[in-house]
């Protein structure tokens, strides 16, 4: 199924459960590279014969101005102008890198997403923010730009590693907290061995998560203001995330887990237990012992900082979010 949104900036066409091997019909493999990791090359390179193809090395560690450096001097390698379309095959990695590099070589060229993970299909791959890290800061060199199509094609899906599913069902539990209570109670009704065997089911909950994502992005495109309730569990997430290593959505789980319990003293929330026995259920960590001083040296770089002060995202309840400033004085407390 074709569907066209519109963002304040531009149109993304998304196209749901439709074969990977359907791509040659909508865009010429003559005028198109792929650029995707070494773990998704090795498993499904057989749909990747008619395309140039760009490898990277796998893993958040890569991503990286290093590796940016890599992939533009192979595009020019490769013939790449600006009619050349880049299309990031892969999770969140690749989707981030390759909005980033399309929106920077030779200035700017067209690019797309296929999405290989449930974190990307619900999250990375929706939005148009694109970016990279540099040493232990997330994210802090990007730009906000949307792909000119994003591809769903969830037999992609079944060569995930398990420990790679439940990374995704960290945001997808982070939509219903703070979007969709309704969302939040049939995950609960459900284990993730669930959505993993039951296809239609799954296909029916990526398009809900896609439906929040993208009204969140277009009420707010360039996170002026509601875009940053996406950032639930990310802030102390990120840090945690970038100083010890631990996977995307661990960190985001434990990130929520704190984000409860200030939201608790903040804003009167009463449902944290909830959300931890839900993170615990789908395999996630609701909380982890960290070294306070380190993670809130990296949250004094966050974006989202302002002078003395962080705009935290707190629950009220189960599907109702608001944004805060919270001082560091404040946050200092539960990081003790
Ligand atoms: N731009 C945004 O709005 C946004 C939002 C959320 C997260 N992100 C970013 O997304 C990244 C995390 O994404 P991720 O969790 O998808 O990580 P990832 O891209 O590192 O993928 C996780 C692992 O799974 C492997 N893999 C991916 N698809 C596979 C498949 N189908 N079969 C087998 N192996 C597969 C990858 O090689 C990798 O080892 C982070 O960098 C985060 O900052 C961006």
């Amino acid at each position: 199924m074709k569907k066209t949104v519109q963002f304040s900036s531009a149109p993304v066409t998304f196209y749901f459960d439709v074969a990977f091997a359907k791509l040659r019909d909508v865009l010429d493999p003559a005028s198109a590279i792929i650029l995707t990791d070494e773990n998704i090359f090795s498993k499904h390179k057989k749909y990747l014969k008619e395309f140039q193809v760009i490898v990277m090395p796998a893993g958040e560690a890569n991503k990286t101005q290093k590796t940016v450096d890599h992939i533009i001097l192979q595009l020019i390698e490769a013939g790449a102008d600006r009619n050349t379309t880049l299309i990031g095959l892969g999770g969140g990695v690749v989707t981030d890198i390759t909005g980033y590099v399309a929106g920077i070589y030779m200035r700017g060229i067209s690019f797309g997403f296929v999405p290989t993970t449930i974190l990307a299909m619900v999250d990375a791959a929706i939005g148009g923010k694109n970016g990279i890290d540099v040493g232990v800061y997330k994210n802090i060199a990007g730009l906000i730009r949307q792909p000119s199509f994003i591809w769903y094609d969830y037999n992609l899906l079944s060569t995930l590693p398990n420990e790679e599913w439940i990374n995704g069902f960290a945001e997808v539990i982070k939509h219903a907290c703070i979007k969709d209570r309704k969302m939040f109670v049939a995950l609960q009704q459900q284990k993730l061995s669930f959505w993993k065997r039951d296809r239609v089911s799954l296909a029916k909950l990526i398009r809900q998560n896609v439906d929040i994502k993208v009204k969140v992005v277009q009420q707010d495109e360039f996170e002026k203001a509601d875009r940053k309730l996406l950032n639930f569990g990310h802030t102390f997430g990120h840090a945690i995330e970038n100083l010890y290593g631990i996977p995307h959505g661990h960190s985001i789980s434990i990130g929520m887990g704190i984000a409860c319990k200030i939201s608790e003293k903040l804003a009167g929330f009463k449902e944290t237990e909830s959300i931890l026995q839900l993170l615990k259920q789908y395999g996630l960590p609701p909380s982890f012992a960290f070294d306070g001083g380190a993670t809130m040296k990296v949250m004094q770089a966050d974006k989202k900082k302002q002078g003395q002060a962080i705009h935290f995202i707190l629950l009220e309840k189960i599907g109702k979010a608001l944004i805060k400033p919270v001082s560091f004085a404040d946050l200092s407390e539960f990081t003790a």
